[in-house]
């Protein structure tokens, strides 16, 4: 089953140049899907229709069962949460626990039960012990782990990360990577990733390949991102796993495995 249903969507800025045009994406269930695309392809574009950020001028998006229009956007919107690229322009409160309270005032959450649900998810996110700390002194990495927190304690039935890790060290991408990860295993929480990363597309279970404002291809990452010449095309890299593969098979070693650790095996 699909949770999203994108049909042919298209979106323009400036009423000239389209963003998107005629995009279609079905994300299932529970599933952790990645976007990839260069600069510009309409990434970001897509997860600012999904939540009714911006009116698409063609098409039709389906949240959970519910079209998306005037009267299901706010339903729509608490099904998903949002994590943003910059982790500074996300706080709002003056410490790690106001600002995932003010999240969760805006949704109307029994103050009651409020100090419960923040400590949950800060635990979840490894930031318990940062609750009364000035966002603005946390690293870059934690910030994103408070803003993750902050976006799971809506309890969204989908978690849109657009480019989440891209302005954190490789410390903190990893840590953030791992969180992610460690969620979709644990809930069945459908997890769409927008990144530039191409390891991370590759451990993903489905990914679409976006370019100037299409879907170019989508599917197993094993299989779309193992075209070397059509990612090249459009400027993206190719999996080490699927370097690695072709540079064993220049030599003459074919190995059927797509994985590092099933190559090693396999050798
Ligand atoms: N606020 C805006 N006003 C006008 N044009 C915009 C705006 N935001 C994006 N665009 C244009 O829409 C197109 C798609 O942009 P979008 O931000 O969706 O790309 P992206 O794939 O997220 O790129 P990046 O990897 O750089 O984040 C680009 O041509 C961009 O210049
Ligand atoms: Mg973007």
């Amino acid at each position: 089953m699909s949770i999203i249903e994108i049909k042919n969507i298209s979106f323009s800025y400036n009423n000239t140049d389209l963003a998107l045009s005629n995009v279609s994406l079905s994300i299932p269930q529970g599933k952790y899907v990645t976007i990839v695309g260069h600069n510009g392809s309409g990434k970001s574009t897509i997860a600012k229709c999904i939540i009714g950020l911006l009116q698409t001028s063609h098409g039709e998006i389906i949240v959970d069962g519910l079209p998306l229009n005037l009267e299901n956007v706010d339903e729509i919107r608490s099904k998903v949460g949002l994590v943003f690229q910059n982790p500074d322009n996300q706080f709002i409160g003056s410490t790690v626990r106001d600002d995932i309270a003010f999240g969760l005032e805006n949704h109307r959450v029994d103050p009651k039960e409020m100090d419960g649900i923040i400590e949950r998810f800060a635990s979840a996110v490894g930031m318990s012990d940062y609750l009364n700390f000035e966002p603005t002194k946390l690293s870059g990495g934690q910030k994103q782990r408070v803003a993750i927190a902050g976006a799971l304690s809506m309890a969204p039935q989908i978690l849109i990360l657009d480019e989440a890790t891209s302005m954190l060290d490789p410390k903190g991408k990893a840590e953030v990577n791992d969180l992610v990860k460690q969620l979709h295993e644990q809930t069945n929480m459908t997890i769409i990733s927008i990144t530039h990363d191409i390891e991370e597309a590759y451990q993903s279970d489905v990914v679409y390949v976006m370019n100037e404002g299409q879907v170019l291809d989508y599917g197993h990452p094993h299989e779309v991102l193992a075209q070397e010449a059509l990612l090249k095309s459009i400027k993206l890299d190719i999996p080490f796993a699927l370097k690695f593969k072709y540079a064993l098979k220049s030599v003459g070693i074919d190995v059927p495995q797509t994985t590092l650790e099933g190559m090693v095996e396999h050798l």
